[in-house]
């Protein structure tokens, strides 16, 4: 081996279907970048290089599976406006909100966004997230979308941390084209799809009031998917439009927010195997009501949890927080969160080579110490709020710095 981890006193492996997989006393080997052997650690083989986890908890390198990390500007003007009563479709419609993080975002050069969203992944690499998918869609043109999108990989690759790119040309109509919109979907379909469709591996739009209709979405998800692209949709968070089910009919694999989603939206999913993404950040933001978390779990949706990390409605950076949260204000279980910013959110990304710590995996870990006085439970990950650094974080198969 070329790293082995010994004495974990808690890995939660979630290589099993429903549950967290836990092993106590356990170790990981590592090997060309993969993991190579999980076992006991009296059993563990000899390594090059070999590292303790007394005390520590295990898991698989976290997964963010929604972001919109490679912004510019500042949004702080309209949170306060929202604390004093402003509603957020409604700074939308009077372009602000999306759209002025839209202009600071085209003013702002690739380099410059590169350095803004490279400090950015450090932070969740420190808290042991090693896969972030990260969204386009405060540029809203050709050279615009595809910059972000090009930013957002470069600063995968300067913060040593995977990147999965979606483009969300479709995040809103931008200010010149408001007052013709079908010029703007067509400028999506025929202009930027082709210039992003090698860029990006999924398309997203974000259907409700203020941005899209379920007509527009589903013309432009036709075209996505023709070029290659997966799909993933921005459903039913401030209004309830149907999209969630036309997203999953159109094998989407993830549906994300879904305050707002009926039976219909969900059998839908179900039947798709379209995961649900809970974004408990915007829903604290925003003062939204909770997704029917019973429903969608007797319906069979599988469940991830993501910072949905933005300057707008969710300036939340750390997956910790979001899965206290999810528990907190979704009444999730500890399971389900910590599955949910694993397997299950690597999952809604079609990723099937991370997620779970098992032989032949992406060589991705992290290792936590639990709050000082606590055991080494799962369910104190959970219970405590924004405090959990990561102690070692390995991306394929290497200690990186946290
Ligand atoms: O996921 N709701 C739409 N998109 C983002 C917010 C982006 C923003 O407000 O800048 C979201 O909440
Ligand atoms: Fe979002």
């Amino acid at each position: 081996m070329d790293l082995v981890i010994r004495d974990i006193e808690t890995l939660l492996t979630m290589d099993s279907d429903d549950g967290l997989g836990r092993l106590d006393g356990a170790a990981v080997g590592f090997r060309d970048g993969r993991v190579a052997w999980v076992g006991p650690s009296d059993k563990a083989p000899d390594a090059a290089d070999n590292l303790s986890g007394k005390g520590l908890i295990g898991l698989p390198g976290l997964v963010d599976c929604h972001t919109h990390a490679a912004w510019a500007g500042s949004r702080a003007p309209e949170f306060e406006a929202r604390l004093a009563g402003a509603e957020y479709s409604a700074i939308l419609e009077a372009g602000g909100g999306i759209l002025s993080t839209v202009r600071a975002t085209r003013a702002a050069s690739e380099a410059e966004l590169v350095d803004a969203t490279r400090t950015r992944l450090l932070a969740m690499r420190s808290r042991g997230v090693t896969t972030v998918e990260v969204k386009s869609g405060y540029g809203l043109s050709v050279a615009d979308e595809t910059k972000q999108l090009k930013a957002a990989a470069q600063a995968g690759e300067q913060a040593g941390v995977h990147v999965v790119t979606t483009w969300l040309g479709a995040h809103t109509v931008p200010a010149e084209h408001r007052a013709h919109r079908e010029a703007y979907l067509k400028q999506l379909i025929e202009e930027q799809l082709p210039a992003v469709a090698s860029l990006a591996s999924f398309a997203d739009a974000y259907v409700d009031r203020g941005a899209f209709t379920i007509a527009e979405c589903e013309q432009l998800f036709g075209a996505a998917k023709a070029s290659g692209l997966g799909l993933r949709i921005h459903a039913e968070q401030v209004t309830y439009t149907g999209a969630a089910a036309l997203a999953a009919r159109l094998g989407a694999s993830s549906a994300d927010h879904l305050e707002h989603i009926d039976a219909e939206g969900m059998a839908a999913m179900a039947a798709a195997g379209t995961v649900g993404v809970m974004l408990p950040g915007a829903m604290l933001y925003l003062r939204d009501p909770a997704p029917p978390i019973e429903a969608l779990r007797e319906a069979g949706v599988r469940l991830a949890v993501a910072t949905d990390y933005n300057p707008g409605t969710s300036p939340v950076v750390d997956l910790w927080t979001a899965a206290t949260l999810a528990s907190v204000m979704l009444r999730m279980t500890v399971t389900e969160v910590l599955r949910g910013i694993t397997v299950e959110a690597a999952r809604a990304l079609d990723l099937s080579d991370r997620g779970r710590v098992a032989v032949g995996m992406a060589g991705d870990l992290v290792l936590v110490r639990p709050p000082v006085g606590e055991p080494a439970e799962p369910s104190v990950l959970v219970q405590h709020m924004a405090c959990h650094r990561a102690e070692h974080v390995v991306i394929g198969g290497e200690l990186v710095g946290t």
